[in-house]
């Protein structure tokens, strides 16, 4: 035994209970009580602390290129942030080139990440080309290499279109893919830019309005009838809105294997945010902007009713900052000319916040402690194939483990995160509970507000094929 976590509350999706939990080359090798060490074991007391399975960030995009430039976080800052905030796994997306065979995409993102990682990762598609049949065959490869969901957007102009789209799911039904889809009605909300653009409307606010509840509410549906017809299972990424939400538990109901992720950020802000921004805490409207964006409070009020329900399956983070620079092309674009809405880079940082964000909703009362695991590191392990793995704390999986003290109180700065940004949304932000250790693989990479851990020492992760046919997440 090399490391024994001694007198702590373990959590599982299920229950939580006293026990110890004994960790051996990187797997844990036994949880019980009264669990004695071995000669040269590491005893870590945990007593008055939770001992929970390590987060699976089931969506980040790290120097991803993207809105004129690249996400400000690469592997290394990405993976060095997300172990501070108790993330053991990341999912990053590969975005396959146009005529790019999909292998070639992974192959071309796993060279940037591997030497970099420091917490394990691994890959979705982000689908930028099924328009020959030759494209779409190559989601194969993929899945030989041990990727195994695919991300269509039926919004940007690299998007998919309707038909696309549902060869993608009819595709994925064959080979055991999980295809995940970001849904945004692209044509009205190209119409509204263009409406509000040439009404001189340019700020912040008019992203949210041209993306507006309608916008994505209507692509959800679609998404769930295409989904419907494919005779397959589907995940709705960064699900925002109420009509989305309803139309997800309406389809859950029915029986069908409609999965919803939703982001911290949707639960925590409103659109409000894209009227004034947060001027104690010097955010500005366009530091918000993000695709989706925040909406109103009765979808942030669905979208917690749907976790409750059980409708909502996985949080994740769509952490994909840029600097208040770049922010700052919605007013002067990098030529000089003046900017508007369609001109900032979408995405904000979140990666560190996630877990201890929705760990202290649950240590506040809003949820469980186990429905906190369930989002944040069980379910996501089970949709996407990683379950062998990964997403609890059970004999045999890796010992990626995090030590959490419920009564720490930590407001969140990003002078205290370890990220690359200049900025973060959740500036000032009080949390209930932190993270004290997370263990990646039974290594220390994270203790008491300082990273531990590697650069290179995190390793790419195969999926399993997923089948999943009923609602059962
Ligand atoms: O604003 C976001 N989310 N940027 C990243 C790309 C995406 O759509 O997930
Ligand atoms: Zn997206
Ligand atoms: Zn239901
Ligand atoms: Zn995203």
């Amino acid at each position: 035994m090399d490391l024994l976590i001694k007198g702590g509350t373990v959590v599982t999706a299920q229950s939580s209970f006293k026990a110890d939990v004994a960790v051996k080359n990187g797997k844990i090798t036994g949880i019980g009580a009264n669990l004695k060490p071995e000669k040269n074991t590491e005893v870590v007391d945990a007593k008055g602390k939770l001992v929970l399975p390590g987060a699976i960030d089931g969506h980040t995009h790290l120097a991803m290129p993207f809105g004129g430039t690249i996400s400000t976080d690469d592997y290394y800052a990405g993976t060095r942030s997300a172990a501070c905030g108790g993330t053991t796994t990341v999912f990053d997306f590969v975005l396959q080139g146009q005529g790019e065979p999909m292998l070639d995409a992974i192959k071309r993102r796993d060279a940037l990440a591997a030497p970099d990682a420091a917490v394990d990762y691994a890959f979705h598609i982000g689908v930028g080309d099924v328009t020959t049949d030759e494209m779409l065959d190559t989601m194969e490869d993929a899945m030989a290499y041990g990727v195994t969901s695919f991300k269509v957007f039926m919004v940007y102009d690299f998007g998919v279109d309707d038909g696309q789209f549902f060869k993608t799911l009819v595709k994925a039904k064959e080979i055991g893919a999980l295809v995940g889809v970001h849904a945004e009605n692209r044509d009205v909300n190209n119409v509204l830019i263009a409406q509000y653009l040439a009404e001189g409307k340019t700020d912040a606010w008019w992203h949210y309005m041209s993306k507006n509840e309608a916008v994505e509410g209507e692509a959800d549906v679609r998404a769930i009838n295409l989904a419907k017809m494919a005779g397959t299972s589907l995940y709705i990424v960064h699900l925002a809105n109420k009509q989305g939400m309803d139309a997800v538990t309406e389809a859950r109901d029915q029986g069908y294997p409609i999965f919803a992720e939703t982001c911290p950020q949707y639960l925590y802000f409103t659109s409000k945010v894209y009227k004034d921004g947060i001027p104690e805490q010097n955010l500005r409207a366009r530091d918000f902007v993000c695709s989706p964006p925040m909406k109103g409070k009765e979808s942030q009020d669905a979208l917690w009713e749907g976790i409750k329900r059980g409708d909502i399956s996985t949080v994740a983070t769509d952490h994909c900052p840029f600097t208040k620079a770049e922010k700052d092309w919605g007013i002067t674009q990098k030529d000089g000319t003046p900017g508007n809405f369609t001109t900032i880079p979408n995405g904000c940082a979140g990666i560190e916040n996630m877990y201890p964000y929705i760990l202290s909703e649950a240590n506040k009362g809003r949820i469980s402690f186990n429905k906190a695991v369930e989002l944040c590191a069980t379910n996501p392990s089970k949709l996407f194939g990683l379950d062998h793995l990964k997403g609890a704390l059970q004999i045999g999986l890796d010992a990626d483990i995090v030590i959490y003290d419920p009564k720490k109180v930590f407001t969140i700065t990003n002078d205290a995160m370890h990220g690359d940004t200049d900025h973060t949304i959740w500036e000032g932000a009080k949390l209930k509970g932190y993270p004290e250790a997370t263990y990646s693989r039974g290594n220390l990479v994270y203790k008491d507000g300082k990273f531990l851990g590697k650069r290179g020492d995190g390793k790419f992760i195969k999926c399993k094929p997923i089948k999943l046919k009923t609602p059962q997440l």
